[in-house]
């Protein structure tokens, strides 16, 4: 079951939207209808609250526990049919002076908006500007048709019919649910890197990079705008995505921090070398014996969080002993949101079996999987507790 918010505009075309609602009961959702001042001289509240089973709303300032435009806001979907010049006008604008465009400035579930109108408001440069604007910022619309209209001449700006609505309607929920990622921005990193001793050698090991490759395809898959980047690896990045090819941990660094802010969540798959030589030698060491002094690398998620505290960041960690241990101490140390946890096992192998951790220390085991089937419930995982954690009371 969804719950659509179903907002009505002040449109002669009213009276069809409780076509559009019994369609909807129909199907099994829960409606809530929300109508601007001016619908409510062309149809009546109680046709609505009578066919919605709800309360109509009408008003923003009625006294609530939580103010009603926030609610609605997290509904599944928003569609405001039929939808005035001025309404589209107010939005394009930003303007939030009722409670439809109250809950619409809040939304960030798919908003869908039906005009319906005289042929020359249809035309009208203005609006068709407003159109283009919001369609460019992911509002979507449902195209009037050709007909007859209300003045009893035929021209475009007529209501469609409200199976045409409907149909649309359950098409996009359903694209937006194959596609939770879209319009977000995600870092991920993956493979080994390598710290020089000298000209020819190298310190690194033996990750292949096939988790975080795999976590980047079913990112791109979801419709995240992705970045991947990588240290030397054997395998190919997945097509179409931005791919950054890095190799020492500085270079990872680097780039991860230019792209921290505008980023929305980084997954830090790669192998980072821990350690690095205290010293390099410019020429091939030569020695019968050698000891090498190793300093810790600087540790990238950490330098993340400090720098961008709203990045959602998830962590990866691969322990020979105290596998789970570790890997909380390290979600703590690191303040990560999340962390996984992989057996010594997943080591540049195909399959692995991990755990998932989130920031109450509350453990998800999975059965061994392949590296592609993990990075589907391990994107699951990441949707899930980010979107409860944007829901979550702030106060
Ligand atoms: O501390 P440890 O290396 O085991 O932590 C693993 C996690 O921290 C991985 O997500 C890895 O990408 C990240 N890491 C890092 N910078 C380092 C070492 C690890 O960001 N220098």
């Amino acid at each position: 079951m969804k719950r659509i918010v179903l907002g009505i505009t002040g449109s002669i075309a009213a009276y069809k939207a409780l076509e559009i609602l019994r369609r909807f009961k129909k199907g099994g959702e829960e409606i809530v209808c929300v109508l601007t001042p001016h619908a409510t001289k062309f149809v009546t509240p109680l046709s609505f609250s009578t066919l919605s089973g709800n309360p109509v709303v009408t008003g923003l300032f009625e006294p609530r526990n939580t103010p009603i435009h926030i609610e609605l806001a997290a509904s599944d979907l928003i569609l405001v049919a039929p939808c005035t010049y001025n309404f589209i006008g107010k939005v394009a604008s930003g303007i939030a002076d009722d409670t439809l465009s109250s809950v619409i400035s809040a939304a960030k579930s798919p908003v869908v908006f039906v005009p319906s109108m005289n042929t020359n408001m249809w035309e009208n440069k203005i609006l068709q500007e407003n159109i283009k604007k919001l369609k460019k910022l992911g509002y979507y619309f449902i195209q009037p048709e050709t007909g007859a209209l209300s003045t009893n001449k035929i021209g475009k700006g007529r209501f469609p019919e409200p199976d045409l609505i409907v149909k649309k309607v359950y098409q996009i929920i359903a694209q937006a649910e194959a596609t939770p990622l879209q319009g977000k921005r995600i870092i991920v990193t993956a493979g080994s890197t390598q710290e020089d001793l000298d000209p020819i050698r190298c310190i690194t090991n033996r990750s292949s990079g096939r988790m975080g490759y795999e976590i980047a395809r079913e990112a791109l898959a979801r419709g995240g705008d992705v970045v991947l980047i990588s240290g030397p690896v054997e395998i190919e990045p997945p097509k179409g995505i931005e791919f950054v090819k890095v190799r020492t941990t500085k270079e990872l660094a680097q780039e991860v921090l230019a792209r921290g802010d505008k980023a929305h969540i980084l997954i830090g798959t790669a192998a980072v070398a821990d350690y690095t030589p205290v010293h390099y030698e410019n020429k091939k060491i030569k020695a019968d014996k050698l000891t090498l002094e190793l300093k810790k690398t600087q540790d990238i998620l950490k330098l993340v969080r400090k720098r961008y505290k709203k990045l959602f960041i998830v962590g990866f960690s691969l322990e020979s002993n105290n596998v789970i241990e570790r890997a909380k101490a390290k979600l703590k140390e690191k303040s990560l949101d999340l962390i996984v946890a992989n057996p010594l096992s997943s080591l540049g192998g195909f399959e692995t079996q991990i755990t998932l951790i989130d920031r109450n220390l509350k453990l998800k085991k999975l059965p061994l999987l392949s590296k592609s089937e993990a990075s589907k419930q391990i994107w699951d995982w990441i949707i899930k507790s980010r979107n409860e954690q944007l829901n979550a009371p702030t106060n």
